[in-house]
């Protein structure tokens, strides 16, 4: 039965040809990533890219996995020609409407030496690529106790759980949360993150996806416009 043969063919072929473009080929990239040094012989500096992660990383980046946020959150700005999260005020760095902040698309080397990428699937929040600038850590906490109470419209839904209410014994705890109107724990109780907690919020601290780039993987245009950034950042 050739027909069939055909058949079967035809069908792993149209398996094959996704499985090592979408599989194979990028895996054999990723793979390839290393830790790139250079030395800028005029300013006199050294630099690596990317610069690595402290040990907290790891450990919010757990909490952030089992929590789901990945299923509302990515870390992923596209380049400009498939969509426009570089100019968008809350993807990247915050900027303003009038002056917006342009920043760079992120790059596979961005996720070296992470255990998972947590690209995302679905953009319901702002992209967090960049949120290690946006807000201090009581901001965060606060957050994640009650979004509402940062942001009346959020959908985001609260990380209570990951929060510790207990009596206070003597004095208030230094990183215990202030919360007011209905949140307020009432007189003589406390509320404090947990270890995860703030295993978490470390991690979102250093969410910077836009270590500057080794000159050899800028292309002309790119390079005009980070120069562009870098100046208007010293200029701040
Ligand atoms: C159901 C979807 C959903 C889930 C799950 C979710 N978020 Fe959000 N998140 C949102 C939305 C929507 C916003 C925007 C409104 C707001 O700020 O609350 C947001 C905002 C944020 C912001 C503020 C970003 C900014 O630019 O100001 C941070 C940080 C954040 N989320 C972190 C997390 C973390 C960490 C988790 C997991 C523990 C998480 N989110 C889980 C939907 C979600």
């Amino acid at each position: 039965m050739p027909s069939f043969r055909n058949f079967v063919l035809a069908l792993a072929a149209t398996f094959l040809a996704p499985w090592l473009c979408l599989v194979v080929i990028p895996h054999a990239k990723m793979k390839a990533q290393e830790v790139q040094t250079w030395e800028d012989k005029e300013l006199g500096t050294k630099s690596s890219y990317p610069a690595g992660t402290p040990n907290i990383f790891q450990q919010g980046q757990a909490v952030y996995a089992r929590e789901g946020c990945a299923s509302c959150h990515t870390q992923m700005i596209r380049p400009t020609y498939f969509g426009f999260e570089s100019w968008r005020p809350g993807f990247g760095k915050e900027g303003t409407r009038d002056n917006p902040v342009r920043i760079r698309e992120t790059r596979p080397g961005d996720f070296l030496g992470e255990r998972f990428a947590y690209l995302g699937v679905q953009r319901v929040g702002p992209d967090l690529s960049n949120a290690g600038y946006r807000h201090d850590e009581q901001w965060h906490h606060a957050h994640l106790y009650s979004p509402q109470s940062k942001r009346e419209f959020s959908v985001m839904p609260s990380f209570r759980h990951l929060y510790i209410k207990r009596k206070v014994r003597g004095q208030r705890s230094d990183d215990a949360l202030s919360l007011s109107g209905e949140l307020d724990p009432g007189a003589g109780f406390e509320v404090i993150p947990s270890e995860d907690a703030r295993a978490l919020v470390g991690y979102l601290m250093t969410l910077k996806k836009d270590q500057p780039l080794p000159p050899w993987l800028l292309d002309g245009e790119e390079e005009a416009e980070e120069n562009a950034a870098d100046g208007g950042e010293k200029s701040k």
